[in-house]
């Protein structure tokens, strides 16, 4: 198997059965690991192979409630490190980086030899440094569950867990997070956003100076769908919801949940960004037009209007900040407003 197979052939599935496990794969696993790059050559990087069924056993009351899927696990793979073992340069501490790279090698050698190995971060330190005798200084920094992959679906496993084992839980795409040659250029969209915000703000400045405003149009214009725009923020907004009152029901049991919190967050503030996108680009930017400033009815209407539009893109930016739900009540009045105003008559109900 090729490394490019091998990274995309790795998984963290939960459906695991058993495998046997023998010194040779412990040595063969542990030698690739032993070849990953570190600072200073330190290779600061410790491993203890639990396989035994027993030790096994004894290891399962450190695992987090939602890890009891690695119950079925045949080998566990204990990785720690301390700081002190490793280059520390001003406020750079490179042990758990190294200690990554070396448990990456081991995760795709086991890949490759047709096995799972999972990591997690759901576990008690602390039970297992008491459970196997590590010293107090070690930082346990991740488990790593070894099996072989089961087409039976784990029935421990919760929903999200199920629907993780079908389809590998979505990255987030190249442009978020690759950058060629300056960070700063490819943050121009950000930057772009920031720009229409103050121009909404400048736009509102104009009107109350009485001065001409300015129209600008960012894409070839002409092709319009207001309706679907209306129906993407309310799906954004709906989504919004759902994930704060997913946060805030997972946040009842943070350990268990973490990964799932975690996941909602992200998403949560993915919508609000959509909401923000589609408010500047599309409304501001392009559909709402400014009026001849003699015009005072026309100029009226147009300030309500763009004075609407920023509420929204302030109300989502207060939607990432918290999971208060009256922002996404907030989200939709304004919404609903900004349609009557806009389209001059009321937006169909959608049920939620
Ligand atoms: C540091 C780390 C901690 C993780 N912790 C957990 C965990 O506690 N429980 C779990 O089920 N999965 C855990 N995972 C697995 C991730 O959820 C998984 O890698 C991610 O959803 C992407 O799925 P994929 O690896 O199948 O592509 C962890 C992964 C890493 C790297």
């Amino acid at each position: 198997m090729d490394v490019q197979k091998a990274i995309n052939e790795r998984r963290a599935y939960r459906s695991l059965e058993p495998v046997e496990i023998t010194e040779k794969l412990v040595k063969d696993l542990a030698k690739n690991a032993q070849l990953a790059p570190s600072c200073f050559n330190n290779q600061p990087t410790r491993f203890v192979f639990v396989y035994d069924p027993a030790s096994l056993k004894e290891l399962h009351a450190a695992l987090s409630p939602g890890n009891a899927w690695a119950q079925a696990a045949s080998l566990i793979v204990v990785v720690f490190s301390k700081r002190e073992d490793d280059c520390l340069i001003r406020d750079r501490e490179y042990f758990q980086f190294d200690t990554g790279l070396a448990t990456a090698f081991l995760i795709l050698r086991a890949t490759e030899l047709g096995l799972v190995a999972h990591p997690i971060a759901g576990f008690s330190p602390k039970k297992t440094k008491e459970i196997l005798g590590i010293p107090e200084e070690y930082k346990v920094i991740t488990l790593v569950n070894v099996g072989k992959h089961s087409e039976t679906i784990s029935p421990v496993l919760s929903d999200e867990q199920v629907e993780a084992e079908k389809k590998r839980p979505k990255r987030i795409p190249l442009n978020k997070f690759v950058y060629l040659n300056s960070f700063k250029k490819k943050n121009k969209e950000a930057h772009e956003m920031k720009k229409t915000i103050f121009m909404t703000i400048f736009l509102l400045l104009t009107f109350a100076t009485g001065q001409n405003a300015i129209s600008h149009c960012q894409i070839p214009c002409g092709i319009y769908n207001d309706q679907m725009r209306f129906s993407m923020i309310e799906e954004n907004i709906l989504t919004i919801e759902k994930s704060m009152k997913q946060i805030v029901e997972l946040s009842k049991k943070p350990d268990k949940n973490f990964n799932q919190i975690v996941r909602w967050t992200l998403n949560k503030e993915n919508h609000a960004d959509e909401i923000a996108h589609i408010v500047s680009y599309y409304f501001l930017a392009q559909r709402v037009k400014p009026v001849d400033s003699k015009d005072a009815p026309a100029q009226k209407e147009y300030l309500a209007k763009i004075s609407l539009l920023h509420e929204v893109i302030v109300y989502a930016m207060k939607a990432k900040q918290t999971t208060d739900l009256a922002h996404v009540e907030k989200l939709r009045s304004l919404l609903q407003k900004f349609h009557k105003l806009y389209l001059g008559k009321e937006a169909t109900k959608h049920s939620h």
